[in-house]
């Protein structure tokens, strides 16, 4: 393997690693190490103040691959313009992020190679900060990483400890392998940033409603029902609507995934505050209910529930929770135009998608089977049927982004036309 045996887990991954102007940098230099011998094809740009920290020829060295770092040099734009060095990454990484290079970010400045990678590419970025623990803690640049975020950018860091300035605090970069993992994590979703905000897309100037994810219902302070739920499939039809031009709003109850990018993310726990969040989302050309939202609901105790000592036990006494779909189905002219459900279903897949469809009153259910084997739950794929009063359309099994798209191209063609 050559790679001391760690495994191939970024294997063809291509990364764009920008470096910026810190001390942290020269903790860079291990990442693209670690991220080598994991697989992945990472090509390096610094800044100039990169420069003044480390030398562009070690990084050359472990990349393996030519470093990047002026705009204007004619020899490089001919090999590959800087469009291109942007677009091809699956993800960029800035490590070390610097107050400075997070706060041109933020503006969108475009007076360097880095910054102007970071404009023009349609993948996330991740940013992995590093400074001094007044500069993090500044309203100036908690204001550019709220911005950021905003916009899709993700982070890992900065973390608590020793300066080199001799401080204590928030503000270390993250150690290389932690990045890793974020890179990783990052990767597990959809990288792509939502084509630019939309007078283009088959839904631009609708509003879409998503919910997804599981919901928790407290027993106590300390105790919660909840269901397997990832969010995944929720998320993906979040995004997908986005890059087809909608102004989204995803409701998601705790999931440990990620926001996904161009998305208006609202975080709840409970069945009741998601019904809540979606009424005051509305009015919406298309609802989708993709969470798996818990029927039932406790009264919750006030302080935690004791052990009975052999004593019975608690009995949980349980009250039906609002159905979001059927209600947002129920609205009628008042409500929105499609109204798109989900069946998770252990057995007859079909027939109680169908019985749901009929009983929630919505236009279209995407039903799919998630019995302990199919992986579906959780996982990364799925395997849906389309069922509507018109019949039922088996898909593939496929992505979850894939699945998303596919729905997302049936909203379209039902809605018809441009925005009302
Ligand atoms: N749903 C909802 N609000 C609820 C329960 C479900 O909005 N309180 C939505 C889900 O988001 C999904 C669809 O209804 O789009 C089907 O969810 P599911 O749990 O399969 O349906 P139930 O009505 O709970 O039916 P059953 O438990 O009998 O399978």
């Amino acid at each position: 393997m050559g790679n001391g045996g760690v495994s191939e887990s970024l294997s063809g991954k291509r990364l764009l690693l920008i470096v910026g102007g810190g001390i942290a940098a020269y903790k860079s230099l291990d990442l693209v190490r670690r991220l080598k011998e994991r697989g992945a094809v990472v090509r390096v740009v610094m800044t100039s103040s990169a420069k003044k920290f480390v030398a562009a020829l070690s990084f050359a060295s472990l990349s393996g691959e030519k470093v990047y770092d002026d705009l204007f040099s004619p020899a490089d734009e001919q090999e590959m313009g800087h469009i291109q060095l942007s677009r091809e990454a699956d993800l960029v990484v800035v490590a070390p992020a610097t107050a400075h290079l997070l706060a041109r970010a933020a503006l969108g400045l475009a007076d360097d190679l880095a910054s102007t990678l970071l404009l023009a590419t349609d993948k996330r970025a991740l940013f992995a900060p590093a400074m001094n623990l007044r500069m993090w803690l500044h309203p100036a640049t908690q204001r550019n990483v709220a911005t950021l975020r905003a916009d899709g950018a993700l982070f890992v860091g900065p973390e608590d400890g020793d300066m080199a300035c001799g401080e204590y605090g928030p503000g270390r970069m993250s150690e290389p392998l932690t990045i890793v993992a974020a890179i990783e994590a990052a990767l597990a979703q959809d990288t792509r940033l939502p084509a630019p905000r939309a007078t283009r897309g088959p839904l631009a100037g609708r509003h879409v409603i998503v919910t997804s994810g599981p919901t928790h219902e407290p027993i106590d302070p300390v105790r919660y029902i909840a269901n397997r739920s990832s969010g995944k499939q929720g998320h993906a039809v979040a995004a997908a609507c986005a890059r087809a031009g909608a102004r989204v709003t995803l409701v998601s109850g705790p999931a440990q995934i990620a926001d996904p990018p161009g998305v208006e993310t609202v975080h709840v726990e409970t069945a009741r505050q998601m019904a809540q969040a979606v009424e005051a989302a509305l009015p919406a050309d298309v609802f989708v209910g993709a969470a798996a939202v818990a029927d039932w609901r406790v009264e919750p105790a006030a302080d935690k529930i004791k052990k009975t000592n052999g004593g019975p036990p608690p009995a949980l006494a349980l009250a039906e929770n609002p159905d979001i779909l059927a209600r947002m189905a129920g609205r009628g002219e008042n409500g929105p135009a499609l109204v798109v459900g989900f069946a998770a279903e252990t057995s007859d897949v079909i027939g109680n998608a169908r019985d749901k469809l009929a009983r929630k009153g919505c236009d279209l259910i995407v039903a799919n089977d998630v019995s302990a084997g199919t992986g579906v739950f959780g996982g990364d794929d799925n395997e849906a049927h389309l069922v509507s009063a018109q019949g039922v359309d088996s898909w593939p099994r496929s992505s979850k982004t894939e699945v998303a798209e596919r729905l997302v191209a049936e909203i379209a063609r039902r809605l018809g036309g441009g925005a009302s």
